[in-house]
């Protein structure tokens, strides 16, 4: 019953001081094997998945990710071009950053 309560809360993840139409995409989760982390394979999904999106003329792309405990993965984003779009708090007392791009 929490995961269910968590999950209708955080189903309008905004900040009410920046203006979030939601006209992009959404990408929900991506992972590399620990093992396989580091060579290429992360970088190469996320650039596959915006090449399937441009064909289906959406033209950015966003993901919202921990802003705490989460530096490699920021790092992963940033170094694809990803610009944080704003920082919220998701239910209950969650830090994140909303990541845009536009492919
Ligand atoms: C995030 C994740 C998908 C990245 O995949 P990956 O295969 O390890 O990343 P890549 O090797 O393709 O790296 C691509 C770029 O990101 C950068 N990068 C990746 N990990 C980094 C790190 N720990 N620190 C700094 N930069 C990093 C690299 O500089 C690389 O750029 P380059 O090609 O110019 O060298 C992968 O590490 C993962 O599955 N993590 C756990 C799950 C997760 O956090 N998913 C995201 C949920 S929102």
């Amino acid at each position: 019953p929490k995961a269910l309560i968590r999950l209708v809360r955080n189903l309008t993840k905004t900040n009410s001081r920046v203006l979030d139409k939601g006209e992009y995409a959404e990408l929900y989760s991506i992972a590399v094997k620990r093992e396989g982390q580091g060579r290429g394979l992360g970088k190469r999904l996320l650039l596959t998945i915006e090449e399937m999106l441009k064909a289906d003329n959406i033209n950015q792309l966003s993901l919202t990710t921990d802003y705490y405990g989460n530096e490699s993965t920021i790092a992963f984003y940033k170094s694809m071009n990803f610009n944080v779009l704003y920082e919220f708090i998701a239910y209950p007392k969650r830090r994140m950053y909303r990541f845009i791009k536009k492919i």
